[in-house]
């Protein structure tokens, strides 16, 4: 069913609460797929949905206006899950003109057969008078793809701000202030670290062009439209683009026989007693998603493997690949891991934690298949050393 935001400005996208995997990400909250319809006298879509979705859209469109109506698909990003419905959406719109950038004509090239479709090349600074209305474009490469672009509808302060400010959010609710705003920041904060992280400059650089405009309201691709709260999403994203860390330390485990979890907990024990805020992450029962989430704003890291076949865990190899890929700001940092027979398990981590030029603060902790009284003191000491460090880096950034 259609939400309007505003006179003639309406959501009319699809709910997906059931998903939980969006390529890896885990969604435990679901998502949306937000579309958008602008009604003037001549009437623009602008997004799409993902394929499976179309005729969610359609009939939500069809609520409005009949769909020979609509003049303008308007594509602000070519990622599947908005423009995956694009070759229904197009062949049930018959007088409507796909509009995007000729970077994101190439990319949607790739994907679909485009011969049928009418299609209008915008630059920067272009905009589409739809009447009393005029929709403007941003051009916002990199935040997400390089075709990416916000569109702005001045007239009523609306920015369509794709991915950026988005959530994996998929509740009946529309509006930030009709919703858990606690759980709204929390997966703000997790799709950020997840998906835009490391795109950071380029985010900065989008958000910067939006401070610009005179916006009112902030209706992006997934999740609630940002208007009672635009104040905390964008201070959440000032914060995170320019890597900021708190007082918090988080400590990572794998385990085989228990050995390593004692050294975490010793470890978190310290941190937490030492007055960080600490959040223990064994990896084989928290997902990648929110492992990344909880790095992301953290000042200080410890991470452990044990060792197997002379190397670390599966599992935490995967979250170490994924930290390396997202880039987060530097850590302060320590790795630790038992060992039989051979090493390799805390060197491994130690390996990665060097390539990511965190900051090493102690040689890696290591125990021989239990950890004696000392070794568990040792951990303790690390872990009150990781949290003075990490009150030393929050401290620096305010
Ligand atoms: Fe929600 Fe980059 O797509």
């Amino acid at each position: 069913m259609p939400v309007s935001l505003c006179d003639g400005v309406y959501w009319v996208g699809a709910v997906d609460a059931g998903l939980r995997d969006f390529h890896g990400y885990e969604t435990d909250r679901g998502t949306t797929y937000n579309a958008y319809l602008v009604r003037d006298r001549e009437t623009a879509l602008i997004d799409t949905v993902k394929k499976g979705f179309a005729g969610t859209l359609l009939a939500n469109v069809a609520e409005i206006v009949p769909l020979d109506k609509v003049d303008w698909v308007v594509c602000n990003h070519a990622e599947p899950d908005h423009a995956g419905s694009l070759p229904e959406v197009m062949a049930a719109l018959p007088n409507a003109t796909l509009v995007c950038t000729e970077k994101c004509r190439q990319t949607l090239a790739l994907f679909f057969d485009m011969t049928a479709w009418k299609v209008r090349i915008i630059g920067p600074g272009d905009t589409l008078p739809l009447g009393d209305r005029t929709l403007e474009f941003v051009q916002t490469p990199l935040a997400h793809w390089p075709e990416s672009m916000f569109t702005f509808l001045p007239q009523d302060g609306v920015l369509f701000s794709m991915d950026a400010f988005g959530q994996h959010y998929g509740t009946p609710e529309r509006f930030d202030n009709a919703s858990d705003l606690d759980a709204v920041m929390d997966e703000a904060a997790a799709y950020y670290a997840n998906i835009l992280l490391p795109f950071g400059t380029p985010t900065a650089k989008a958000m910067a062009a939006a401070e610009k405009l005179p916006v009112r309201m902030i209706a992006p691709s997934h999740g609630v439209i940002w208007r009672g709260h635009l104040d905390r999403i964008l201070a959440g994203y000032k914060a995170w683009t320019a890597g900021a860390v708190c007082n918090k330390v988080v400590v990572l485990c794998d385990t085989m026989w228990g050995a390593t979890e004692r050294m975490a907990e010793e470890l978190a024990a310290g941190a937490a007693d030492a007055g960080a805020e600490t959040v223990l992450l064994p990896v084989r029962k928290a997902s990648l998603t929110r492992i990344a989430r909880e790095v992301m704003d953290a000042a200080a890291v410890a991470v452990g493997s044990p060792t197997v076949n002379g190397g670390i865990m599966p599992q935490m190899g995967a979250v170490l690949t994924h930290l390396q890929g997202l880039k987060p700001a530097p850590k302060a940092a320590v790795a630790f891991g038992a060992y039989g027979w051979a090493k390799g398990g805390a060197e491994g981590v130690q390996t990665v934690l060097e390539a990511m030029r965190w900051e090493i603060i102690a040689e890696p902790l290591r125990v021989q298949y239990r950890p004696t009284e000392d070794d568990l003191r040792r951990c303790r000491e690390t872990g009150a050393q990781l949290a003075q460090k990490a009150a030393e880096k929050a401290g620096a950034g305010k």
